[in-house]
This record gives C-alpha cells, structure tokens and sequence, in this order.
C-alpha cells in the first residue's frame, strides 16, 4: 500500500518510520514533508486539499493520515471523504475540540467529563465576576488556536482581569481571543494520554510525559515541547480505567450522539490532582514530540492501525506495544521558541542503533546537506529496558548530532526518575 502522511515535523517523521517497519507499505509520500523525509519517500508540494485528494487518486494511494491539527481544523477529512478516500483523521466538526476551547469545554460539560471550573465569555465583566470566585493562581485562555501559546496562568485576580482586557480588546492574540476560557487552576501532574479512535471504538496507547517549559527544571518559556518519554510510571491502571471509563467513553459517545463521529487520534491533556483524572485540554492529533516516543514502542503494524481505525475496523487488531521504554530529547535552534534562527549545517555521526534514532523535524535540504531551519529542528529519541537506560541512549545520541546554537533540555523524564 502506498500512504500520504500530511504535515512535516518530527512527528510525521515518527509515523513514516513506523510504518515503514510493515513490508506491505511500498511508497511513502509526504505533503509537504521536510528536508529529511525526501529519504524515507517523496515530498509532495500540493497544498490545495482538492488537489492533493486527486493526487492521491491518481498515485492510487491507500491511505492518508494527518499529522497535524491545522489541516484538520480546515477540513481536509471531509474533502477526501467526499472523494471516497481513506483519510485517518477528524473531521472539520470534531476538529472544534482542539480548534476552539470554548466548545470543548462547553462538550465537557455537557457529558460530565471531569474538568477545570470555567466560564466562557466575550464579557469583561462576566470574566471579572468569575475571577473574583476564584483562588489564585487563575487560568485564562484565548478560545481559538495560538500554537499553544493562548494560555496565561496568572499570579493574581489583577493579573488575570488584565490578561482577559488584553485578550478580548484582540491585543494579545488578535481573533483567536475574541473569546475566552477563565478557569480554576489545577494543582497536579500533567500526563499526555492518546487513544486511536475509528468512530466507535478506540484503542489507548501508553501514557507519556511531555516538557513544555524551555529550560530544565520546567523554567522560561512555554514551548511546543522539549522532550518527552513513555510510558511513564506516574500512569498506573487506576488512571488508565479513569481515563477509559470517565474521558474516553463518553467523548466518543457524545461525539457520535452529536452527529461527528470522532475518527482519529484523540489527545488527552490530562492533570492527575490526588489521583483523579481531569481533562485539561483535547488535541486531535497526536502530541509532537509525544508521537516520536510512542511511534517507536509500536509492535502492531502501524499501518495495520491507522487503516483499521480510517476504515472504522479498530475492532479488528489486537495493539500491542514493546515492553521497553523511549526518551526523546528535543534539540532546539538557538533562538527557539522566540524566533526562527538563521540555517545551520547539521553534522551528524549517529549510526543507525537499535538503541536510538533520530527524527527530523524543522530542517531543509539544499545540496543533499540538512540543515536545521525550524524551531524544533530535530529529536533525538533512545530506547531501553528501563527510562533510566532509554534516556542515556537519548543523550548519547545527542553528542553526535550538532549544529551551531543547538540547544536542549538535560533533564527529560525527570518526573520518573526522581
Ligand atoms: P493548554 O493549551 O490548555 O494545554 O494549556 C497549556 C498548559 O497550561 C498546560 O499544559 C498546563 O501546563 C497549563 N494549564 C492549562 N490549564 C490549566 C489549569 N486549569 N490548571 C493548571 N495548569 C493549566
Ligand atoms: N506536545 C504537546 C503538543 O503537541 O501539543
């Protein structure tokens, strides 16, 4: 089968190499892939999603999957559906989930799903009379999508009544604030929990842990993610049985009883507080660099899984996973997340090992030399038996790959180690 995975960052670079670990996947394609994926298979320069759907037809590729959430947000699923073709990810209407966070909050509520106390409003005043029930620190988001930087968790009632004024008046995040999310601040660990769902039913995955903050120690600036490991240890099956029974069964249940079956990968950004689950936020698609952790630890075909889950089949496969465990440690250009530093040449004497890998994320190619050109330029990801084992096999691994500026986090997984 030959398969278009849609987007270019180290997590499509994750799901390429999956699946190309299952002999039946001939080709690979990727739209608009990036300097690295031109060597697992063929860049595509089709952004038009009418166009690209009639490629697919005319390669007489099998399937699509979508790695990120913009294209999803504006509708690729339903146009290749409407070409009867298989696509593994949400429609236009189940994009909304992560597309605006009013209406997944307001979807929460409406099927009890465990939550933070919000209110969603345009009102200054409704969101200061809401600020003033609460305790310090406050949590006010922007309701549409901000590449993960809507969110301000602030010290103080002032603070967050300023944020809201700045956030509404479209100074902070332009129309993407023209509403917001004030909620209670939730004061646990956050886990990143990912089912892969065909409609009805779903599979869960290992739960991982991801590195938001810039600087170790979970200082600077909120980024992407800087690394991430699974599973991780602080998921037992308490969580797990929470999270099926209380998160995903009733989403998918309610996004069916609402009309938008939900087929794709359902994200759950969760916070465990005294050991209960809540849902912080939803993706719809999977977490980068969540994905490069997990993609690894696959023993089941990964095309074997998407092709069920598009085709609404998951009920077919049994998943399985190693018993091992992935570190990935994000390296990061030097001006990362502020702004996009100017190309470096990137030197690499990794060897291909069992025990690590890389997955390239934000880098060109110009004469056969990669470069790192993105924010996130590349992960380097180690597998062991133990997260102590996986993590120095990361970290070797990072030695052997450098260009000027490069910068990564020293601590990833601390949370398990510690
Ligand atoms: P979000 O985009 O909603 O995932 O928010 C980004 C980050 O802000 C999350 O990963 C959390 O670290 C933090 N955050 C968001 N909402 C809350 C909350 N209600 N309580 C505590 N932290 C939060
Ligand atoms: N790593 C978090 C995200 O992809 O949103």
């Amino acid at each position: 089968m030959k398969i278009l995975i849609v987007g270019g960052g180290g997590r499509e670079y994750a799901i390429a190499l999956a699946l190309k670990r299952d002999e039946s996947v001939e080709c690979l394609y990727f739209a608009p892939g990036n300097g690295a994926t031109d060597e697992l298979g063929v860049n595509v320069d089709i952004k038009d999603f009418e166009k690209l759907a009639e490629f697919v037809k005319k390669e007489s590729i099998g399937l699509t999957i979508v790695g990120p959430e913009a294209p999803l947000v504006e509708g690729i699923t339903d146009i290749f559906k409407k070409h009867n073709l298989a696509i593994f990810g949400v429609s236009k209407d189940a994009a909304r989930l992560e597309g605006s966070k009013a209406f997944m909050k307001d979807f929460l509520s409406r099927h009890n799903i465990p939550t933070a106390r919000y209110i969603q409003t345009s009102s200054i005043e409704k969101a200061d009379e809401f600020i003033d029930t609460l305790k310090a620190p406050i949590v006010v988001k922007a309701d549409g999508l901000c590449a993960g930087k809507g969110v301000i968790i602030a010290k103080n009632k002032e603070e967050a009544k300023e944020s809201v004024r700045g956030m509404l008046n479209g100074e902070s995040f332009g129309d993407a604030g023209k509403s917001v999310v004030v909620e209670e601040f939730l004061d646990g660990y956050e886990l990143s929990i990912f089912a892969v769902c065909d409609g009805e039913n779903y599979k869960i995955l290992p739960a991982a842990q991801d590195h938001k903050r810039l600087l170790d120690n979970d200082e600077g600036p909120n980024t992407g993610g800087m690394g991430a490991y699974a599973p991780t240890p602080l998921a037992n099956d308490d969580i797990y049985a929470q999270t099926e029974e209380f998160v995903i069964k009733p989403t998918l249940k309610g996004m069916k009883d609402e009309g938008m079956p939900y087929t794709g990968v359902l994200f759950i950004g969760a916070m465990v507080v005294d050991k209960k689950v809540y849902v912080l936020e939803y993706n719809v698609r999977f977490g980068d660099p969540e994905c490069e952790v997990l993609m690894p630890l696959l023993k089941t075909s990964a095309k074997d899984l998407f092709y069920k889950a598009a085709t609404g089949r998951l009920d077919e496969i049994k998943l399985e996973f190693k018993n091992e465990f992935a570190v990935g440690v994000v390296v990061a250009g030097k001006d990362y997340p502020y702004k996009n530093s100017e190309p470096k040449p990137i030197t690499s004497k990794a060897k291909i090992s069992a025990n690590s890998h890389v997955a390239y994320a934000g880098v060109d190619k110009k004469e056969g030399v990669i470069y790192a050109s993105g924010g996130r330029v590349l992960v380097c990801v180690g597998l062991g038996e133990s997260i102590k084992a996986a993590r120095e096999n990361a970290y070797d691994l990072t030695k052997e790959i450098s260009f000027e500026g490069a910068k990564f986090r020293n601590d990833i997984a601390y949370q398990a180690l510690r």
